[in-house]
């Protein structure tokens, strides 16, 4: 039987494939404890134990504006780890599956970004997943790196729950507008991959996967407030006043334009980006 070995099983994301890769094979789920991505002996000794045929890595330091004051912490978790999972990977002959993020770009573009589009992150947190991507991709192991983006969920700590807390202790919401990028549920992320993975025939290298269509913070939110109070999971809808990011000051940039192309992702797995809002509507159903 196939051993998957999961980093992050608290993650958003780490959550969600704890549930769709069991019908792939047996998966051992590792929290902090049982894989401590900071430090390498404790990483080297789980693969040792486990002996995995596939690697799945959604565990990640994902503070961004908190990695701006912590740069080592955030290059040990995000670059170095990827790096000797990578190592290990090669040496057991395993499919390292990674994730990585939109921010790896500087968002001066004016359409989406493909793979083959030159990096320039803004922040130390895109630097750090950067540095962990090309890691992977210089080691020789099998690997699929998935840039995905703008993650949210139902549970975890994630723009979705906030904008909920928030229409219920505010009169006012106020959101930026001018950062355009797509909205992706943690499910739809997992239930991609594990559909890659069943159609793995050797594939390699960058993906970029998010929902398809695009939409700002601001209207993001607006879509949240709108279909939450539709289905009554909130009392009240407040309205939602557009900021510029100048206003609304951060420890760490980010990109004007965080769209993805997902056309590689397409064309090597024959699977479709669902639109943002779709995934929204699934989501809020749960
Ligand atoms: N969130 C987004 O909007 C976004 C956007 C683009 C890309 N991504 C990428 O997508 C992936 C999944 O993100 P996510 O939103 O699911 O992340 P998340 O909810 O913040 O979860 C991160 C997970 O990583 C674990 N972790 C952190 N440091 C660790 C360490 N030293 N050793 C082992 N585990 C450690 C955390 O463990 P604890 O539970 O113990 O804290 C947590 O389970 C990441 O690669 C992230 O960079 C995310």
């Amino acid at each position: 039987m196939t051993r998957i070995l999961l980093t992050g099983i608290h993650g958003q994301l780490g959550w969600e494939l704890m549930r769709t890769l069991p019908p792939l094979g047996e998966v051992i789920g590792c929290d902090r404890q049982a894989l401590d991505l900071a430090r390498p002996e404790s990483l080297r000794a789980a693969l040792e134990t486990h002996r995995p045929d596939i690697i799945v890595n959604p565990a990640a330091y994902t503070a961004v504006d908190q990695a701006e004051r912590e740069p080592e912490r955030a290059m040990a978790i995000n670059a170095t780890a990827p790096a000797l999972l990578a190592e290990e990977a090669r040496r057991l002959g395993a499919l390292l599956i990674h994730y990585s993020t939109d921010y790896v770009f500087d968002g001066t573009k004016a359409g989406a970004y493909v793979e083959t589009d030159a990096t320039c992150p803004l922040n130390v947190y895109g630097a750090s997943k950067h540095a962990g991507e090309q890691a992977i991709m210089a080691s020789g192991c099998r690997h699929l790196i998935f840039r995905v983006s703008w993650l949210y969920g139902r549970r975890g700590k994630n723009f979705l729950l906030t904008m909920l807390r928030l229409a219920q202790e505010r009169d006012e919401l106020a959101v930026v507008a001018d950062q355009i990028g797509a909205p992706t549920w943690s499910r739809m992320i997992a239930e991609t991959t594990a559909l890659a993975l069943a159609r793995y025939r050797g594939q390699q290298g960058l993906y970029h996967l998010t929902a398809a269509g695009e939409t700002s913070w601001h209207g993001f939110a607006e879509r949240i407030l709108s279909l939450a109070y539709a289905r009554g999971l909130i009392g009240k809808c407040p309205p939602v006043r557009r900021l510029a990011s100048a206003d609304y000051p951060t420890a760490a940039r980010r990109p004007a334009n965080s769209r993805l192309d997902c056309t590689r992702l397409r064309e090597d797995f024959g699977l479709v980006p669902v639109p943002w809002e779709t995934q929204l509507e699934l989501c809020l159903a749960m």
